[in-house]
C-alpha cells in the first residue's frame, strides 16, 4: 500500500486541487509525476454502464448483464444471493475496466409516485439496509468499489437537483438515515455519493452534518464522499462541509476557486489535504486490483434469471398457477415479445442478451399452441382495435397471459409519476380479456407499486415481475409453470388507492420544499397507524406451497438492551412442493415515552424447505432492534418495559409472538427545564423526588384558594387536568403573591436539585 500522507505532502496545491475534481464524466485527475493513476467509475447499480469515451456521459455502454433492478432485489429478501450478485457485478467491473460501481440507491420509497422507487430496495430501512450491505459486500470481496447513493432524502425526482427536503430529526435518524448507517457500518463501501437534493435548508453536497458529523465522525466512514453528478454548488463550501470529490469534470473554475480559497486564506490547506487523502486512499484501492480479461457471460446470464425468479412476488392466485400444461395458450401485451427489464435513466445497461419472455413459455409449453396478440400500443394512444383482437384470441384459448409494462413515459429516474395506475388501454385491455376468459393471468412490469381495483376481481392471478433485467422472460416461465416456487414477498406496501398513500397531502412540496410531514410514518408504518387496508401488504407474497411456523422461543425472556434477545421459531412446509419462506420478524413497543409506529421490522430470515421439512429459524435482536431515537438526549435510546415480537408470513400475516422484557442499562441525564409541565416533574424520576412534597403542598394551597377542594373550581374545568398540562414556572406564576419567592427562583431552585 502506497504512503499516502507522504503523497499528499509532495502535491502542489495545483496537483491537489485539480485532484478534487474530475478529470473527465467518469475518472479521476492522474498525477503522472508522482505515479498517481486515474480512478475510472461507472453506473451502477445492477449492471455495469461503462461508457467507452470517458468524456461522455450518456453514450451507449459496453455489453454487460444486466440484473435487476432494487425493486426486484429487495423482494428476494435473499442475503446470500445479492452477495452472489455483487460478486458478479464486480467481475464484469473488472473485465470492462471499472475501479469504482456507482451503486447502490438505498433512499426509503416514502410515496410510490417516485419514478426512481425502482432503483430503490423499501420502504424499511432495515430491509433495504440488510440488502445492500450484502451486495456490497459481494462487489468489494473482488476489489471492486461501490458508491453507497443518494445521501440523503433523496426522495423524489421531481425539481430533484434543488428541492429542499425538510424532515424532522426523528424521521431522518429513525427512517431516512438507518440503511446508510447499516451500508456504511456493516459493508464499509469505498465511497458514498451525495444527493442532489437539499436537507433542511442545506445542499446535500454542502451539508457538514450529513457529511462529516454524521457520516464520517458519528458512523466512521473512512472511503470519500463522492457528489452525485452536477450536485456541486460551490466547491469550497462542498470541501469544508466533507465533500472530497466533485463529478463529473473537468471543471477548470472549480479548481481555481480552491486555489485561490486556500491562498487567501478562506480554506484551510489542511481540509484540502483530507479531501485529497480520502480520495488517494481509494484512488491506490482500486489499482490493487488488475484490470481487464473477460466475464462469465453464460453463467452471469443464469445467475440473473436465478435472481429474477426469487424476487417475482406472486401476488394473487385463485389456483390456477402453475399452469397445468393448457394447450391452449393467448400470449396478450407488447412486453410478451418486447421485455421491459429494466428503467430510464444513468442505471441504463446494454444487456449482453436478452431472453424473450414468449420464447421462453413456449419452450415450457412444450407443443401448446401460442397465439400473441400485442393487446397495447407502444406509444401513449388508445387502440381498440388491438383490444378486440386479443379479447377474439383469449375467447379461442384456455388461458390468457397478459404481459403489461408500465411505459417508461410513467416512469423513470428524471421525473415523478402523475398517478399510480396502468395506462387507460393497458385497464380496458384486462378488463375487456377477463371479462370472456376468466382463466386471465396478469403479469405485471413496474418499478413501484400500481393500484388494481379497476381490474384486480375479474382476474386470476397476478405475478408481480418488477424490472426483471435481461434474464427475467425464463423466470416468468418458470414461476408459471411450477418449475420455481414463487418465493419474492413484496418490500413496499400495494395502495388501495393513491388517495391512501402516507405522503399523498406532502407531495411532492411546492415553493421548492417538501415538508415529510407524516415523520416516521411512511410504508407499513401509516397503514399499521392508521389502519387503512392496503391492497398489498409489506411482506406479502404467495407460494405454491403452505408454510406452519411453531415452537417460537426466545433465549431471556428479560434481557439487558446491550445483551440482546435471540429468537427461535420451527417452520414447517405443510404443502406438496418444495418451496422458500420468508419469516419476517417485526418489534412492537406496548409502551413509549413518545410515539412509535404499532411495529417495526427488525429481522428477517429465507428458509428452504422440502415437503414435510422442518427448519428452525434464528433472529438475533440487538439493541438497536429496540431503540427510538431521542431528539432530545440526541441518542439512540432504549426504556424499560415490555416488547412484542411478532413473527409474520408478512406485515399483516403475524402466525406466532413473544413478549419479552427489556432493562435499559442506559443512565440518561434528566431533561427537565424551566419549560418543563406539572406532568414531566412527576414523570420524571429525579424530578418527582425533589418536586412530590413541594406539589402536594402546592395543590393545597391551591384547593383552599378555590373553595374547599371544588375540583371546577368556578370555571366548568377539571383543575388537576390543566395544571398537569401547564409548565410549572406558570402555575406557580399565577399563585405568586402566596409564594414565599419568585416562580422563576423557586423552579430554579427545583432545577438545581435535579441536574446538580
Ligand atoms: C444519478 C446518479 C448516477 C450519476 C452518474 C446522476 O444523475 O443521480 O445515480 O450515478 O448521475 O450517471
Amino acid at each position: 500500500m502506497k504512503d499516502i500522507a507522504s503523497l499528499v505532502s509532495q502535491m502542489t496545491l495545483e496537483e491537489k486541487a485539480a485532484l478534487v475534481t474530475g478529470a473527465s464524466a467518469w475518472t479521476t485527475t492522474p498525477v503522472e509525476r508522482l505515479g498517481i493513476p486515474e480512478l475510472l467509475m461507472s453506473d451502477g447499480p445492477h449492471g455495469v454502464r461503462r461508457v467507452p469515451d470517458v468524456h461522455a456521459l450518456g453514450a451507449p455502454s459496453l455489453p454487460a448483464t444486466c440484473f435487476q433492478t432494487a425493486a426486484l432485489l429487495a423482494s428476494t429478501w435473499d442475503r446470500e444471493l445479492l452477495y452472489a450478485m455483487g460478486q458478479a457485478l464486480a467481475e464484469e467491473a473488472i473485465a470492462l475496466g471499472v475501479g469504482v460501481l456507482l451503486g447502490p440507491g438505498v433512499n426509503m420509497k416514502r410515496t410510490p409516485l417516485c419514478g426512481r422507487n425502482f432503483e430503490y430496495f423499501s420502504e424499511d430501512p432495515f430491509l433495504a439496509g440488510e440488502l445492500a450491505a450484502s451486495l456490497v459486500q459481494g462487489v468489494q470481496s473482488k476489489g471492486v468499489g461501490t458508491s453507497l447513493k443518494h445521501y440523503a432524502a433523496n426522495n423524489q425526482e421531481t425539481q430533484r437537483m434543488r428541492i429542499d427536503a425538510v424532515v424532522d430529526e426523528r424521521a431522518l435518524r429513525e427512517i431516512y438515515l438507518p440503511a446508510f448507517e447499516r451500508v456504511v457500518k456493516q459493508a464499509r463501501p469505498w465511497t458514498v455519493m451525495c444527493a442532489y437534493n437539499k436537507l433542511n435548508g442545506t445542499y446535500c453536497s454542502e451539508h457538514p452534518q450529513l457529511l462529516t458529523q454524521i457520516l464520517k465522525e458519528e458512523w466512521g466512514f473512512e472511503g470519500l464522499v463522492v457528489s452525485d453528478w452536477g450536485a456541486v454548488h460551490d466547491r469550497v463550501k462542498a470541501l469544508q462541509a466533507g465533500l472530497d470529490l466533485e463529478m463529473p469534470g473537468p471543471r477548470p473554475h472549480r479548481t481555481q476557486a480552491v486555489i485561490d480559497a486556500v491562498k487567501s486564506g478562506k480554506l484551510d490547506e489542511a481540509v484540502l489535504d483530507e479531501a485529497v487523502r480520502r480520495v488517494l486512499q481509494i484512488v491506490f484501492r482500486a489499482a490493487e486490483t488488475p484490470k481487464g480479461g473477460s466475464f462469465d457471460v453464460a453463467g452471469h446470464h443464469a445467475l440473473a434469471r436465478r435472481v429474477a425468479a426469487e424476487g417475482m412476488v406472486l401476488l394473487k392466485n385463485n389456483g390456477i398457477l402453475p399452469l397445468i400444461h393448457p394447450q391452449r395458450i393467448a400470449v396478450i401485451g407488447r412486453a410478451a415479445k418486447e421485455p421491459h427489464f429494466q428503467g430510464g435513466g444513468s442505471s441504463h445497461i446494454n444487456p449482453t442478451q436478452v431472453d424473450s419472455p414468449f420464447d421462453e413459455l413456449q419452450a415450457r409449453a412444450g407443443d401448446a399452441v401460442l397465439t400473441y396478440c400485442p393487446g397495447y400500443p407502444a406509444d401513449d394512444s388508445f387502440d381498440q382495435a388491438l383490444i378486440d383482437e386479443a379479447v377474439t384470441a383469449a375467447q379461442a384459448a384456455e388461458v390468457a397471459l397478459l404481459y403489461i409494462a408500465l411505459p417508461s413515459y410513467k416512469e423513470s429516474e428524471g421525473y415523478d409519476r402523475a398517478d399510480l395506475d396502468l395506462t387507460r388501454q393497458q385497464v380496458a385491455l384486462i378488463q375487456a380479456v377477463s371479462a370472456v376468459q376468466p382463466r386471465c393471468v396478469v403479469i405485471l412490469h413496474n418499478g413501484s407499486a400500481v393500484v388494481m381495483s379497476e381490474w384486480i376481481e375479474g382476474v386470476a392471478a397476478v405475478l408481480e415481475a418488477w424490472m426483471m433485467g435481461q434474464a427475467g422472460g425464463g423466470a416468468i416461465a418458470d414461476i408459471l409453470y411450477g418449475v420455481v416456487n414463487p418465493s419474492g414477498k413484496l418490500a413496499e406496501t400495494f395502495p388501495v388507492r393513491l388517495v391512501d398513500t402516507p405522503a399523498h397531502l406532502n407531495f411532492p412540496g411546492e415553493n421548492g420544499q417538501v415538508r415529510y410531514g407524516e415523520g416516521l410514518y411512511i410504508g407499513y408504518r401509516y397503514y399499521d397507524a392508521k389502519q387503512v387496508a392496503p391492497l398489498f401488504p409489506f411482506g406479502h407474497g404467495l407460494s405454491y406451497t403452505t408454510f406452519a411456523y411453531s415452537n417460537v422461543r426466545v433465549s431471556a425472556s428479560t434481557f439487558r438492551d446491550v445483551d440482546g434477545v435471540t429468537l427461535s421459531v420451527d417452520v414447517t412446509n405443510t404443502g406438496r412442493r418444495a418451496g422458500k419462506e420468508v419469516v419476517q420478524v417485526y418489534v412492537r413497543d406496548r409502551r413509549c415515552s413518545l410515539q412509535r409506529p404499532p411495529k417495526e421490522l427488525k429481522g428477517f430470515a429465507k428458509v428452504e424447505l422440502q415437503p414435510g421439512e422442518t427448519k428452525t429459524v434464528t433472529i438475533p435482536l440487538d439493541f438497536r432492534a429496540f431503540a427510538f431515537w431521542h431528539p432530545g438526549h440526541k441518542q439512540w435510546v432504549t426504556e424499560d418495559g415490555e416488547f412484542d415480537l411478532l413473527i409474520g408470513a408478512s406485515s399483516a400475516d403475524i402466525r406466532a409472538q413473544a413478549t419479552v422484557t427489556l432493562q435499559s442499562t442506559l443512565q440518561l441525564p434528566s431533561l427537565l427545564n424551566r419549560e418543563s409541565t406539572v406532568r414531566e416533574w412527576l414523570e420524571d424520576p429525579r424530578g418527582r423526588a425533589v418536586f412530590e412534597p413541594f406539589f402536594q403542598q402546592m395543590m393545597a394551597q391551591m384547593r383552599a384558594a378555590m373553595g374547599g377542594g371544588e375540583e371546577e373550581g368556578g370555571i366548568g374545568m377539571d383543575m388537576t387536568g390543566f395544571i398537569m398540562e401547564t409548565p410549572l414556572v406558570s402555575i406557580l406564576g399565577f399563585q405568586e403573591a402566596m409564594l414565599p419567592a419568585p416562580a422563576e427562583a423557586i423552579v430554579a431552585d427545583l432545577l438545581q436539585k435535579v441536574h446538580g
